[in-house]
């Protein structure tokens, strides 16, 4: 008999139909997400578990799941995984690194451009028929080329937003628990948290979210940070105090924003959805097409490696 697989969200067909061969699939046709509870029970009699990060993989789940083998999420993020819970009850972890890195790092950069250039303030402006004549100081932005950006977090995708700072001469910051070995190429300077908020022209934060990076840039970091600044996140909500954020940008500490991810995301806090110097986009760095299709096939490549008995392509937590 096959192992059975569950995938809590639609995925790509051609995903399913490779799975299909070594797993008896039960999907979810809707794509409505599931409660905890429902999750947890439709999980219970299930070997393996295809997730997304909006998944709770916590000890209740777990605890519900005495046949569970194996955690597959299609996403390089894992702070809504108990890694350890798994570990401790012998189930493999796996995640999705590397495919996404190029994207997410596009599209930090876009949300830097368009937040710094006022790209959407100026469109839904010209949109709403209000561009009746050109002015020498229409949607003044703030310079991105030659400025200093600073990075939180410089693993592969800092690395990757650093190496396209070397295209805008620009010069390049960072904070990371540790050095990082792609720095001394990339011209970038490790140094700590608050220095990297004040000397920085604009800051993009890439930091995995856990207990110790909730809320890295709340009120007090905002305040050191130059009124000129954009400040960009990408990695997660709940790296930064979004109701601080909101009020920061409204008081003008703080020039402009670019955000990808939200404390309560789908939920926005609304002070965000008032002020017109922030770009909103709904979660997706990742998002091209082939980017994603990585993701997704990376995340069946290592359920089908689990039940093959080979050992997995991107391991957490291995068997
Ligand atoms: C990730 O891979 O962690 C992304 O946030 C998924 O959308």
């Amino acid at each position: 008999m096959k192992p059975r697989l569950l995938i809590t969200r639609r995925v790509f067909p051609e995903v399913t139909e490779a799975l299909a061969g070594a797993y008896e699939v039960h999907g979810n046709p809707d794509d409505a997400p599931w409660s905890a509870d429902e999750l947890r029970a439709r999980a219970a009699p299930c070997d393996a578990l295809y997730v997304v990060t909006t998944d709770r993989i916590d000890a209740a789940l777990l605890d519900a799941c005495p046949r569970l083998r194996i955690v597959a999420t299609g996403s390089v993020g894992y702070n809504h995984v108990d890694l350890a819970g798994c570990a401790a009850r012998g189930i493999a972890v796996t995640n999705t690194p590397d495919v996404l890195t190029e994207a997410t790092a596009d599209m930090a950069w876009a949300l830097l451009m368009a937040a710094a250039r006022r790209v959407c303030e100026s469109e839904h402006w010209l949109r709403a028929g209000r561009w009746g004549r050109w002015a020498w100081d229409q949607f003044l932005g703030a310079d991105v080329h030659g400025r200093t950006l600073g990075i939180a977090g410089m693993g592969r995708i800092g690395s990757a937003v650093a190496r396209r700072a070397l295209g805008f001469s620009m010069r390049v910051l960072y904070c990371n628990r540790s050095d990082s070995p792609n720095a001394e190429a990339l011209g970038a300077r490790r140094v700590d948290r608050d220095t990297l908020l004040a000397e920085s022209d604009h800051v993009i934060l890439v930091l995995p979210y856990s207990s110790q990076t909730h809320h890295f840039v709340g009120e007090r970091e905002l305040a050191l940070m130059k009124p000129t600044a954009v400040l960009v996140n990408v990695a997660r909500g709940g790296i930064v105090d979004d109701a601080a954020l909101a009020r920061a940008l409204r008081a003008g500490h703080l020039a402009a924003a670019g955000l990808d991810v939200y404390e309560n995301e789908p939920a926005l806090h609304p002070g965000l959805l008032e002020v017109p110097n922030v770009v909103l986009t709904p979660h997706i760095g990742s998002a091209t097409r082939s980017s994603r299709l990585g993701m997704a096939m990376l995340a069946a490549r290592n359920l089908l490696a689990h039940a093959a008995g080979e050992p997995l392509p991107t391991p957490l937590v291995a068997r």
